[in-house]
């Protein structure tokens, strides 16, 4: 059950972590909760390039969509209204969007096993670059971006817990981080 505790919204909380961590459902529920906007920043480069990922990718390569990918989070973390964003798993390659992320809000980082990973993409035809066999894929993504999220805030494993749960933990943090950002003003 989510606690009942009151919670000021001054910081963007943001969501990283590799694909099928949950981010995205994580952050649509924590934004009900909060009552906050919610940015999934896949769905905003869709919106902005009329595009759906899978074609992105094939029609323009990675690298468009990258860029893409990184207007689009500086654009979109230059307001001054609190939101709750989701981001791609790749948000993390490159290090002006790390830089950006952690100036601008509390950054959180959503962790799962290879195993559940696996079973939550498996057969998912939107993720160009787990086509193929989703299990190897996976391990070798893994593998090449191992250290790239840890310079969020904290971080949380989803593995067994329930959304409510997972966001009782975000706030926990949340309040931490802005109890000791206020102290330290
Ligand atoms: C990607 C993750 C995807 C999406 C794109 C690339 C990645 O988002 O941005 O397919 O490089 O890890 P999700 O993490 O929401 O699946």
């Amino acid at each position: 059950m989510l606690t009942e505790k009151k919670h000021d919204l001054c910081h963007h909380i943001i969501l990283i972590g590799f694909m099928g961590t949950g981010k995205s459902t994580v952050g649509q529920r924590l934004a009900e909760y909060l009552q906050a906007p919610f940015i999934d920043l896949d769905h905003e480069v869709v919106y902005r390039d009329g595009r759906t990922i899978p074609e992105l990718f094939e029609q323009e390569g990675e690298g468009y969509f990258r860029d893409l990918e990184s207007k689009t989070l500086m654009s979109c973390l230059q307001s001054d209204v609190p939101c709750i964003m989701s981001t791609g798993g790749g948000a993390v390659l490159r290090s002006e969007n790390c830089e950006v992320m952690i100036q601008k809000g509390f950054v959180v980082q959503l962790t799962a096993e290879l195993e559940t990973i696996v079973a939550r993409v498996a057969g998912d035809s939107n993720r160009p670059l787990l086509q193929g066999n989703a299990s190897e894929r996976v391990q070798q993504l893994m593998d090449a971006r191992a250290g790239r999220y840890g310079f969020a805030h904290c971080q949380i494993a989803t593995d067994q817990c329930d959304v409510e749960r997972i966001i009782n933990s975000i706030l926990e943090a949340y309040d931490a981080y802005c109890c000791a950002t206020k102290a330290a003003e």
